[in-house]
C-alpha cells in the first residue's frame, strides 16, 4: 500500500521505516528540512520537504507530530490542526487519517470534525483513526515488529479493515524480521484490536499511566521495606509471579522518567479533573515519583553527611540505559542538587554527556567510569546501563578516595558490595 507519514521525530521514523521494512511504499515528510536532507530515499521509503507531495502520495496518512505540554499541562495540538489545514488543502481525492501522536481523550473526534470543515470546499471526506504506539525508545523496532496488541480506533468498518491490511505482515509474521535477522522466535501473536476513537486514544494513556503507577507503588513498598527491614526484590519478584500481576515495572529506586511517562500521568491528571472524574491516585503515583530525589537525598546527606566540597561521581545521566535521552531524567535533578550543594560533580554515561553537558557546563564529564570515580567521595548510579552494572568495583575502590556508592537503581548485591568493602546503599534493601 502507498502510505505517508507527517512528522519524522521518533515516531515518525520509527513507524516509516518498519512499514516500508513490512513492504509498503512509503514517503515522509517534515517541517524540519535539515531532518529531510540527511534522510535519503531507500528502498520503499522516501523523504521530501513537501508536504503537499507527501500527503497526496499515500492512501492513508500517519500523523505522527508532535503534542508537547503547555504550562498548564494540557496537550498542544497545534501541530495537528496544522496538518489537518493541509491535509484539506493539498489532498483531491479521500484519505484514511490515522492519529499516531498520543493525544488527550476526544481528539480523534475533534479532528474528524475540523477535516470536514476545512474541507467543505473541495467536498472530499477523509476519515480518521486513531492507532496508538506502544514503543519503548531504545527498543521501538523490536517492538514494532512484535507487538503485544495493535489498537485501531475507528469510525467505520471499512477503516478497520485498512489498516489490518497495513498490518497484516505483521499479524501474519510475514515480514522478514530486521531485529531477528529474518526468524523471530516463537512468541504469540499480536491481537488487532478494533475500538471506538476515544477508546484508542484512552488505551495509551491508561497503559502508560499504569505502568507509572506500577513503578511508584513498587517504590513506596521499597521504602516501607526499609522501614520494616524486608528486601523489596524479594516482595516484588514474588508478587510479579501472580499472573494478575506480573513482574515488570515493578523496579524501585530513582522511579520514572522520560517524555512519555511524566507527561502522559500528567495529561490523564488534567483530563479527568476537566472532565470531573477523581483521580487522585494518579496525583499519589506523580507525588511519589518526585519524592524518590528527596529519598536519594536523605541517603547521600546520611552517608556523605556534608556535600558541600565532595567529590561526587554520577554514574548515569539518561533517564533509562539504551538511549540518550535525558528528558525528565531523575539523574538531571540529582546533578542540579549536587551541584545547588557545592559538590565537584563528575558525570558519566554512555550516551547521555553531550546533552548534559549543555544543561550543565559546570559538571565534569568522562567517558570512562573509572575516570569518573578518580578521587571520588561518593559513587551516585543513577541510571541502570549494562556497563555500570558490570563495572569492576575492586579497581574502582583503589581509585576513590573513600569506598561509598549510593545506588538509585538497585544494581548490585548489599552483600557483595559490603565484602568489597564498600559502605552501600540502596534502595528497599537495607
Ligand atoms: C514508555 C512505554 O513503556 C511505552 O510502551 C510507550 O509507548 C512509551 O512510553 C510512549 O508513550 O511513547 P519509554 O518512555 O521508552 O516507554 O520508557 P520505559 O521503558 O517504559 O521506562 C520509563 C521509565 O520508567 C524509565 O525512567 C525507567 O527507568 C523507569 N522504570 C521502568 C522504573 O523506574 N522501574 C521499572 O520497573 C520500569
Amino acid at each position: 500500500m502507498r502510505l505517508s507519514v507527517i512528522g519524522c521525530g521518533y515516531v515518525g521514523l520509527v513507524t516509516g521505516a518498519c512499514l516500508a521494512e513490512a513492504g509498503h511504499e512509503v514517503v515522509c515528510t517534515d517541517i524540519d528540512r535539515e531532518r529531510i536532507a540527511s534522510a535519503h530515499k531507500a528502498g520503499r521509503i522516501s523523504y521530501t520537504a513537501d508536504a503537499g507531495d507527501a500527503i497526496r502520495a499515500g492512501d492513508a496518512i500517519f500523523i505522527c507530530v508532535g503534542t508537547p505540554p503547555k504550562d498548564s499541562g494540557e496537550a498542544d495540538l497545534s501541530a495537528i490542526d496544522n496538518v489537518a489545514r493541509q491535509i484539506a488543502a493539498e489532498a483531491k481525492t479521500p484519505k484514511l487519517v490515522v492519529e499516531k501522536s498520543t493525544v488527550p481523550a476526544r481528539t480523534g473526534l475533534e479532528l474528524s470534525r475540523a477535516l470536514s470543515a476545512y474541507s467543505k470546499n473541495s467536498g472530499v471526506k477523509h476519515r480518521v483513526a486513531s492507532n496508538p504506539e506502544f514503543l519503548r525508545e531504545g527498543t521501538a523496532v523490536f517492538d514494532f515488529f512484535h507487538p503485544d496488541r495493535i489498537v485501531v480506533g475507528v469510525e467505520d468498518p471499512s477503516a478497520a479493515a485498512e489498516l489490518r491490511e497495513i498490518y497484516r505482515p505483521i499479524l501474519e509474521k510475514t515480514f522478514r524480521c530486521p531485529v531477528h535477522n529474518g526468524t523471530c522466535p516463537p512468541g504469540h501473536k499480536a491481537e488487532f484490536l478494533v475500538t471506538t476513537i476515544n477508546s484508542a486514544e484512552l488505551i495509551k494513556h491508561a497503559s502508560n499511566s499504569f505502568l507509572a503507577l506500577k513503578i511508584s507503588y513498587a517504590n513506596v513498598i521499597a521504602d516501607l521495606c526499609e522501614k520494616i527491614g524486608a528486601n523489596v526484590e524479594e516482595v516484588t519478584h514474588a508478587m510479579g509471579l501472580d499472573a494478575r500481576i506480573g513482574g515488570q515495572f515493578l523496579k524501585a529506586g530513582l522511579g520514572y522518567g522520560g517524555f512519555c511517562f511524566p507527561k502522559d500521568v500528567q495529561a490523564f491528571i488534567h483530563l479527568s479533573s476537566k472532565v470531573g472524574v477523581d483521580f487522585d491516585i494518579l496525583k499519589a503515583t506523580e507525588r511519589v515519583n518526585k519524592q524518590r530525589i528527596d529519598r536519594f537525598f536523605e541517603k547521600i546527606h546520611q552517608a556523605l553527611w556534608v556535600v558541600k566540597g565532595k567529590r561526587v561521581a554520577v554514574l548515569g545521566l539518561a533517564f533509562k540505559a539504551n538511549t540518550d535521552d535525558i528528558r525528565f531524567a531523575p539523574a538531571l535533578e540529582v546533578v542540579k542538587r549536587l551541584l545547588e550543594e557545592g559538590a565537584f560533580v563528575q558525570a558519566t554515561d554512555p550516551e547521555g554527556t553531550p546533552r548534559t553537558k549543555a544543561l550543565f557546563p559546570q559538571a565534569q564529564y568522562h567517558e570512562d567510569p573509572y575516570q569518573a570515580l578518580q578521587d571520588a567521595d561518593a559513587a551516585l548510579v543513577c541510571t541502570e546501563w549494562e556497563v555500570f552494572r558490570k563495572l569492576d568495583w575492586d579497581r574502582a575502590g583503589k581509585l576513590m578516595a573513600r569506598k561509598l556508592v549510593i545506588d538509585g537503581r538497585n544494581l548490585y548485591t548489599p552483600q557483595a558490595m559490603r565484602e568489597k568493602g564498600f559502605e552501600y546503599y540502596s534502595f528497599g534493601r537495607e
